[in-house]
């Protein structure tokens, strides 16, 4: 047995697993950053560089990962982000994930962009779902989109602010990044928006964003959202306090603290560390939630120590579907539940409450 073919240990085992079996367009599509992929590394660089000072002798015989967003108790403080296309991982795809998130009470993000219809995905979630919304220029089509939504119990919005038009990743350009035969986004009710078509040299999704998105959007676009839905409503994709406070003034329940994983303004500062102004500026008004590079324990509680009240997984959650659906899925959220487990006991914390700035060196 070579090292490769051992049980998954960690979520970046679950990442070269993925890589050996997925088509090198889809392994790309998900793995990448935009230009350079400076953002996408900083995530990480950003997170290893940060040191814990622990504390001893707390009594950590019981341990309690359980947080509180949008005044609902979640199991554990993590929250699959939301990511499309995950039918190009593994046939069962978005069911897949819903499956597993739910298997351990967790919740899950569906995107815009799923390649399963909304409403199948909410007959197999049996834990709250979010449903994240990309607001086409089309408005009743996005209206049409947020009724779903609601009709199928989804139990929050979360509108992502970061991509006007999409980051221009460039291996997605060469393999002309398309939707296999079979898959379309399954959302949408007609034919422009469900299908991606390639062009030589050129990501079919891109050119996606660019002819079907709203540009336009500002702040005010939040009080036209929040006037045709009850949803809270949380944005996704805030780097500033400025920009947090006016999310606030604008009606949202939630910001989420991302740069989209690296995949859109690259050299955009890492997540991690835009999460202490983000959290000064909101000031306890709203949760503050964030993603972006999250692959060990130590990571979710260096963000909850700077004052996130969860954290989204993203992509390792795509190499566990790939490797093996549902149950790949289900692992890569143990592996780091066990993770943060360990972490909190070896820094003295029984309780997410007791990780605080002066954790962190
Ligand atoms: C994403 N992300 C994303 N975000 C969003 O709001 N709507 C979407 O449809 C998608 N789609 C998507 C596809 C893929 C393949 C990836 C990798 C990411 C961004 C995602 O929600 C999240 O912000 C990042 O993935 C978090 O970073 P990590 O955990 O992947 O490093
Ligand atoms: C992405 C889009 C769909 O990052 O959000 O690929």
């Amino acid at each position: 047995m070579t090292e490769s073919d051992a049980a998954p240990l960690n979520l970046f085992d679950f990442e070269r697993l993925a890589a050996r079996r997925l088509p090198a367009m889809v392994y790309d599509y998900y793995a990448s950053g935009a230009h350079d992929e400076r953002t996408l590394e900083a995530n990480r660089t950003a997170f290893e560089r940060i040191r814990l000072r622990p504390h001893v002798m707390r009594d950590v015989s019981t341990r309690d990962p359980s947080t509180t967003i949008l005044g609902r108790r979640h199991p554990l403080p993590l929250i699959a982000a939301p990511m499309a296309f995950q039918r190009l991982a593994h046939p069962d795809g978005e069911r897949a994930l819903a499956r597993a998130t739910s298997s351990l009470g967790l919740t899950m993000t569906l995107s815009t962009l799923a390649t399963t219809a909304l409403e199948e995905v909410a007959a197999v979630a049996t834990a709250p779902a979010w449903f994240q919304l990309y607001v086409y220029r089309d408005r009743a089509l996005t209206r049409d989109l947020v009724a779903r939504a609601e009709a199928a119990r989804f139990e929050a919005l979360v509108l992502t602010v970061d991509a006007p038009l999409l980051g221009r990743r460039e291996r997605d350009a060469r393999n002309a990044f398309a939707l296999p035969p079979g898959l379309v986004a399954a959302n949408l009710p007609s034919a422009g928006p469900r299908t991606l078509d390639a062009a030589p040299g050129e990501s079919g999704l891109f050119r996606y964003f660019a002819s079907l998105m709203d540009q336009s959007l500002t702040w005010d676009d939040v009080a036209w959202l929040r006037s045709i839905t009850s949803l809270p409503v949380l944005v996704k994709g805030v780097l500033r306090g400025d920009d947090a406070s006016l999310a606030i003034e604008a009606g949202a329940a939630g910001v989420i603290v991302s740069n989209h994983g690296g995949r859109q303004l690259d050299t955009a500062i890492a997540t991690i560390d835009a999460l202490p102004e983000v959290v000064a500026a909101v000031a306890g008004r709203v949760d503050v939630l964030l993603d972006g590079g999250i692959r060990r324990g130590t990571d979710v509680v260096k963000a909850l120590a700077l004052g996130a009240r969860g954290v989204l997984l993203g992509r390792p959650l795509l190499w566990g579907l790939a490797h093996e659906g549902e149950a790949g899925a289900r692992r890569v959220l143990e592996l780091l539940a066990e993770e943060l487990d360990l972490a909190l006991a070896l820094c003295g914390a029984a309780r997410l409450d007791a990780l605080t700035p002066d954790l962190l060196a």
